[in-house]
């Protein structure tokens, strides 16, 4: 990660576009295997509560005959859709940087990875490819003016009539349940720091806009209840497919969630504290002791910590 500084403080900065070497994922300073498992564990955490890998309005998921995930970290959703889907379909992850994909000893013949920039331009052999592209939380990388940008690239690599399905949280969701001083205050952190970053806390709010510019028709969400979707369905209205506030969350995962949310909340104030990061919370002398009372208070039997889980899914025009 770039940084500049500014009055003595050192701000995260993003890369320049088409770099294809570094990204500008802000939480990356963490140990790469300490990443993957946050990672995994927060995904694990959707897919467990939305039911889902696919949307279940996407019609004949087995017949698909190709499938990318953007900005796809440790590829675990497509890793895990090659275990659902016919080995005839190809499967192909993207990301900015390899430093998380998983050892391609491991992998089934028809999934791949490979680096692609999703700010920089579509290589034209990736036009119209894919039947469905999936986009999973990009919420601390994308400042408020590229968002369109990702919707406008995606929709080159989709197939008239295909499918874009991007998963996110709003970070100003961030918060604890129940509420307390200091959980609360480490919860807003995601929100702070997003919008440090030049990005939109609320940034999910406009996705179905997005995708409505680039030629996308937004699904709504199920009418009737499905076993493969498991939350209420959220009003039309927001052009969500599915929104799971914390209060919501199943509770078989909400301990889990909890904890992984926490320990990366811990990354980014020990990040903070090291770089000087201006703050109404804590200094970097105080930083420890913020983290301890963090800690204590979103411990066993206290405060659970959670972002809303939303989901949009449009259909590019035929
Ligand atoms: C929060 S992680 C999400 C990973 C994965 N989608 C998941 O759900 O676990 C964000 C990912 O975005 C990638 N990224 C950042 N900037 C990118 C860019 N401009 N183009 C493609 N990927 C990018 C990062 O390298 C990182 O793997």
């Amino acid at each position: 990660m770039e940084s500049s500084v500014a009055g003595g403080v050192i701000i995260p900065q993003p890369i320049a576009p088409n770099s294809a070497t570094k990204s500008t994922y802000v939480v990356d300073f963490e140990p790469v295997e300490k990443d993957r498992v946050r990672l995994n564990i927060q995904y694990a955490g959707f897919v467990e509560n939305a039911g889902h890998l696919l949307p279940p309005a996407i019609p004949d998921q087995r017949s698909l005959t190709a499938v990318a995930d953007i900005a796809t970290g440790t590829g675990i959703w497509l890793t895990q859709l090659s275990e659902l889907l016919p080995s005839t379909v190809a499967l192909d992850g993207f990301d900015i940087t390899d430093r998380l994909f998983p050892d391609r000893s491991t992998l089934r013949e028809n999934v791949s990875f490979s680096l692609l920039d999703i700010l920089g331009p579509v290589p034209e052999n990736l036009y119209e490819k894919y039947d469905v592209v999936h986009i999973q939380w990009l919420f601390f990388v994308l400042k408020t003016d590229e968002w369109d940008r990702v919707a406008r690239n995606v929709a080159k690599m989709i197939k008239p009539g295909g499918y874009l399905v991007w998963n996110e949280t709003n970070p100003g969701s961030s918060q604890a349940i129940p509420p307390t001083r200091v959980a609360s205050q480490g919860a807003r952190l995601l929100e702070y720091m997003c919008k440090l970053r030049g990005g939109d806390p609320f940034c999910c709010d406009s996705i179905p806009t997005h995708l409505r510019n680039n030629g996308f028709t937004i699904i709504p969400p199920p009418t009737e209840s499905l076993p493969e979707y498991i939350p209420n369905p959220p009003d039309a209205n927001t052009g969500f497919y599915l929104h799971v506030a914390g209060e919501a969350f199943k509770p078989s995962i909400v301990e889990k969630w909890s904890r992984n949310y926490a320990s990366g909340l811990c990354s980014l104030i020990s990040f903070m504290a090291q770089h000087n990061i201006p703050n109404e919370w804590f200094t970097p002398e105080t930083a420890g002791g913020f983290v301890k009372e963090f800690l204590k208070e979103t411990g066993e039997g206290g405060s659970r910590i959670f972002f809303d889980l939303i989901s949009v899914v449009g259909r590019k025009g035929a």
